[in-house]
């Protein structure tokens, strides 16, 4: 089995090249990246030379590269992860959000159409559902309601692919899954951005009274989850991903707090981000049941070595922490 990976030099799509190469010895793993801010070659470099994966890179909006790609490397199965995924981003400059979730993810439709690929596994995310009250959970059936430029075009992204499963018969499965954390994850998330700035003894920013509720889920988990949809999924059918492990942004960052054993202090709130969604919860029943999946981490464990992780390598973020990344943090937290 051939399979591409959109967005594999990411962080949760680093993880999944990591992931598919161990776990299905026969498959043969192609990462088609275009680098951007947010991707970094450095997060597979030990694969370089590895038999059974190549790295392209190059951009999804890109149809001929997107479909040469797919017929010389024979892809039975598109990953498609590749996006641009930071909300703060999509608030200060959205275009590049509609270019690439939405009309790269349709290039990238058209030519697995074109060329027959048997399963397109597209990945999505909870926050197409918009925000929840004090109660209640997203199912698959709960409607879309985005709230920001990111979300909004990842919803509008979600309805191409089912759109595609229904009109063309393409074989395509649509995940949701909660908010991420573990290793690569780039810091400019809520949980590598605490740690990196706890480590630093700098400000911890948490926006508005810090009460929001996510819905945390380590990214192990989630790309064992990826695995079952493209094995597992029925086509043309959305399934959630989450871990059950909702905590207030305040909690979180306390407890990371506590294992790097810094003080409360650091916490600075800032003002709150415009149409910030206050709750989020996902009913996973669904992938359990039909896909046979259940998250194996707990978050407190997960969380204390996903810290250990960024403590270990510190080179890794702190090469990272420099350039384009300071513009982008001064832009958000400089008038903070
Ligand atoms: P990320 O920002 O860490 O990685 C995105 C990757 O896509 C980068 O390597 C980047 O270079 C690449 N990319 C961006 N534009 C591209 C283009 N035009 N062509 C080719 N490659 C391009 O994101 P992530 O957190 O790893 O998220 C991956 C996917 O999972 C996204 O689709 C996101 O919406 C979804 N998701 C993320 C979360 C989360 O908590 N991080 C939760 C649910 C779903
Ligand atoms: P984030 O990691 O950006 O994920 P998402 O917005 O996709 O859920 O943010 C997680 C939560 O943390 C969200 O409620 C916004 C909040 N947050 C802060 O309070 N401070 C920060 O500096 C960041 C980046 C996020």
């Amino acid at each position: 089995m051939n399979v591409l990976v959109t967005g594999g030099s990411g962080f949760i799509g680093a993880n999944l090249v990591r992931l598919l190469l161990v776990e299905r010895p026969g498959w043969r793993v192609v990462n088609l990246d275009a680098l951007t801010y947010a991707g970094n070659a450095e997060n597979l470099a030990e694969l370089d030379g590895h038999a059974r994966y190549r790295f392209v890179r190059g951009d999804i909006c890109n149809g001929e590269l997107v479909a040469d790609v797919l017929e010389t490397e024979r892809i039975d199965a598109v990953l498609h992860l590749a996006a641009e995924s930071h909300v703060d981003r999509s608030i200060l400059s959205p275009p590049v959000f509609i270019e690439t979730n939405v009309r790269g993810t349709q290039v990238l439709l058209e030519a697995a159409r074109e060329l027959g690929v048997r399963r397109f596994v597209h990945v999505s995310t909870d926050e197409v559902y918009g925000s929840l009250g004090p109660s209640g959970l997203f199912t698959e059936e709960t409607p879309l309601d985005p709230s920001s430029p990111y979300s909004a075009s990842k919803a509008s992204s979600d309805l191409l692919a089912l759109a595609y499963a229904r009109t063309f018969e393409l074989p395509v499965v649509v995940t949701r899954c909660s908010n991420n954390y573990g290793p690569y994850q780039f810091p400019e998330k809520l949980i590598p951005l605490a740690i990196a700035n706890a480590l630093r003894d700098l400000p911890l920013p948490v926006y508005g009274d810090g009460l929001h509720v996510r819905d945390w889920i380590h990214v192990e988990d989630h790309c064992r989850g990826l695995l079952a949809a493209l094995e597992k999924g029925e086509s043309g059918q959305v399934y959630n991903l989450g871990a059950s492990s909702e905590r207030h942004n305040l909690d979180v960052v306390k407890q990371v707090l506590r294992l790097v054993g810094k003080p409360e202090s650091l916490i600075q709130h800032v003002a709150d981000r415009p149409g910030h969604d206050r709750r989020y919860a996902i009913d996973s029943t669904k992938a359990r049941t039909v896909l046979g999946w259940a998250p194996r981490h707990r978050f407190e464990e997960a969380l204390a070595a996903t810290v250990r992780w960024y403590v270990e390598r510190r080179p890794w973020w702190e090469r990272i922490i420099s350039g384009e990344y300071l513009a982008y943090y001064e832009k958000q937290y400089g008038a903070g």
